[in-house]
């Protein structure tokens, strides 16, 4: 077995007793356009619980449309978006979306922390003012929240006092302090240095690992090689193809999709080398 193998390989399948069950996200033939700009061309996308999908693609190809139409911050023109059972194209009122995004959590590259409340109360504020949890069980468990992330240690600093990696985790945490059904990750670590970012794609894979239910948009091509069950590759508001990673990374069956990864994978000078390879324009080149 190649090291490409062996990291494809790395993940353990889910459990088949719940393969055959209802997806707990289902977007169908999701038209989406902004203006004249028709940026969804008929996107189909289903993810089941516990799975971390991901989703890749160039940029402006509708990654993060995608997701803020699963959150209900954006309504497609036509077609269905269900979050377990939730139409969530039909809903109308506030309260309806406040409903959903309880269930749904949303990190993006910007952390946007309250930068006047410590983590602690980060942490806090969203179970006791929007779910009315009391102050001493949204406490304990944003105490345990922080532990899992690794910052226990900084339950009263400012956002201001920590780096990037440090505030991203925190956001991660403030995410899970709801409890939510799933979370969507966008591009949370494009804005780091490199040397965080790692701790927070670790945060991340152990989340999926726990059976958290991901949706995640990244650049990072070797971590959604390694953790995802599923990945979709979007090109101008279309999914090209899909499939697990093996097949996206190890075979794809479009060009489109290699000459993708050909770039993407460029980028990415850690890799091993037999991956870069086997994405390299032929004849491979050597390292001397
Ligand atoms: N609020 C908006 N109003 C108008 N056009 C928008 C809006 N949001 C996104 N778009 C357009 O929709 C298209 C898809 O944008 P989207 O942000 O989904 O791309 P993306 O795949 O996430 O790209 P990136 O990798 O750069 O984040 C782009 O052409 C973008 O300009
Ligand atoms: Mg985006």
């Amino acid at each position: 077995m190649t090291a490409t193998d062996s990291f494809l390989r790395n993940r353990q399948p889910q459990a088949s007793a719940d393969s055959p069950a209802r997806p707990l996200v289902a977007l169908h033939d999701v038209h989406l356009t902004f203006g004249d700009n028709t940026v969804l061309k008929g996107i189909d996308v289903e993810v089941r619980r516990g799975e971390a999908v991901t989703i890749i693609g160039p940029s402006g190809s509708g990654k993060s449309t995608i997701l803020r139409c699963i959150t209900g911050l954006l309504r497609p023109q036509q077609g269905q978006i269900r979050v377990g059972d939730t139409a969530v194209e039909t809903l109308r009122t506030e309260d309806e979306l406040i409903a959903l995004r309880k269930r749904v959590g949303f990190v993006f590259q910007q952390y946007n922390l309250f930068p006047h409340l410590t983590v602690l109360e980060n942490l806090v504020i969203a179970p006791t003012r929007v779910i009315g949890r009391s102050r001493r069980e949204a406490e304990q468990e944003a105490r345990a929240l922080l532990g899992k992330v690794r910052l226990a240690d900084k339950a009263h600093a400012y956002p201001g006092e920590l780096s990037g990696g440090q505030q991203q985790r925190v956001a991660i945490a403030r995410a899970l302090a709801m409890r939510p059904e799933l979370i969507l990750f966008d591009e949370v670590t494009s804005a780091l240095d490199p040397e965080t970012v790692g701790e927070v794609l670790t945060v991340i894979r152990e989340l999926v690992e726990d059976g958290m239910t991901c949706v995640l948009v990244t650049h990072e091509m070797r971590f959604a090689a390694e953790i995802s069950d599923h990945i979709y590759f979007t090109e101008a508001g279309r999914i090209v193809e899909h499939g697990p990673p093996e097949q996206i990374f190890g075979n794809p069956s479009h060009e489109r999709t290699r000459a993708f990864l050909r770039r993407a994978l460029g980028a990415i000078p850690r890799l091993p080398a037999e991956f870069n390879a086997a994405f390299a324009p032929a004849p491979a080149p050597t390292e001397g």
